[in-house]
């Protein structure tokens, strides 16, 4: 396996993408007659504007029940790609970072995709600027361009296939099977699990999310001890050390699934919090148990939760459907270009369901089928 080192400063100049500027934007908590009154204030909107609400498991559990509530979806980037696709409604309020929305607009030009907080990013999309991504596949033009889900639509634009942790591997062992080499970009940790997985040939991007970076396997190691019983759900974007130590390894929703369907009574989880609202919802009497970003190993002490998806709130949707602020917009000529890797993404899932783990029945509502 090859690697390329690219380093890029997480705290931007301008502090228009630091996390620092993203924790300050995090709305602050509501009264519980707050809460109820911009609950009820968002869905009139929701209804008015025949609007539909997709969000991610990250996000606050009240923007992930008031989906739920008024038919839209709380899902995987993977779900929330097909749901925006294939839902009728001409206007889509996506909650989660700004490549899910950038990802709905793509797949359907001429809806109308809101977000609560256009300035909602991802550590992934920031260490994967395009001119840089660009050059880097000038240099290398013998190989198909794999990219994650998580970067802009100009480095969609570039790439031949785009995949999400559902089916990323799935995909990369088909092209593997095809005699092909690949770039990967931009999550170093997912690229590494895949590549031990698949033993294809993959040229890395060496980016990284910042919330599951921090997960610590010597602490997971010491968290397993207590809790010898306990089945360990790993997402794929942490680092080797946790990945080695997990039951299940997969996407969002295929943890959540891990946790709705497992016979194990406790659960170590290794993704970030937010996802905790859904899979206690949805396996009460469950013990659930957050996996550990601190310790004697660490460096720092993280909160495992992402500033960015932390910046989507109530208020957000308010102001999206009664101002009509926070439009994703995408150049016509990106967007055609980057449609290309998504839909080949998605073409593929059709063709082969069962490459992504299918959810159980009544546990993802409304769920688009591949
Ligand atoms: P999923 O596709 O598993 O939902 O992951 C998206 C993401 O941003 C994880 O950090
Ligand atoms: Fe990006 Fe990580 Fe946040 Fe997911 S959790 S959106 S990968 S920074």
């Amino acid at each position: 396996m090859s690697s390329v080192m690219f380093d890029y400063t997480r705290q931007d100049a301008s502090g228009e993408s630091c996390t620092a500027h993203a924790w300050a934007k995090v709305p602050a908590p509501l009264t519980p007659d707050g809460r109820a009154r911009a609950r009820a204030r968002a869905a009139e909107l929701l209804a008015r504007e025949q609007a539909v609400l997709v969000a991610h498991y990250y996000v606050d559990g009240d923007l992930q029940d008031l989906a739920l509530e008024t038919g839209g979806l709380v899902a995987d980037s993977l779900e929330m790609a097909r749901f925006g696709r294939d839902h009728p409604a001409r206007t889509l309020v996506v909650a989660g970072v700004r490549f899910m929305g950038e990802s709905a607009k793509i797949l359907s030009p001429d809806k109308r995709v809101l977000m609560p907080d256009l300035e909602a990013t991802c550590s992934l999309d920031l260490g994967c600027p395009p001119e840089a991504f660009s050059a880097f596949c000038d240099a290398h033009p013998d190989r198909q361009v794999v990219v994650y889900a998580n970067t802009s639509a100009a480095v969609k634009a570039r790439a031949d296939w785009m995949v999400t942790s559902s089916c990323a591997l799935a995909i990369v062992k088909h092209l593997k099977d095809q005699g092909q080499k690949i770039l990967w970009a931009p999550d170093r940790h997912l690229g590494r699990y895949i590549q031990e997985q698949t033993g294809a040939d993959m040229l890395m991007w060496n980016g990284e999310c910042i919330v599951h970076d921090e997960f610590k396997g010597l602490e997971l190691e010491l968290l397993r001890r207590d809790h010898p019983d306990a089945q360990v759900l790993v997402h794929p974007e942490s680092p080797q050390s946790v990945v080695e130590q997990a039951h299940v390894i997969g996407s969002t929703s295929q943890l959540l699934k891990a946790v709705v369907d497992g016979t194990a009574q406790t659960y170590i989880v290794a993704t970030d919090r937010g996802i905790l609202h859904r899979m206690r919802q949805l396996a009460p009497g469950k013990t659930l148990l957050e996996a550990p970003t601190a310790g004697n190993s660490a460096t720092c002490k993280s909160c495992a939760h992402c500033p960015w998806m932390a910046m989507n709130g109530l208020q957000g949707v308010i102001d999206c459907l009664e101002l009509g602020q926070g439009e994703i917009q995408v150049e016509e000529g990106i967007r055609r270009k980057a449609l290309g890797c998504i839909d080949r993404m998605l073409d593929f899932v059709k063709r082969h369901p069962e490459s992504v783990a299918q959810p159980s029945s009544g546990f993802v509502p409304k769920i688009g089928v591949a």
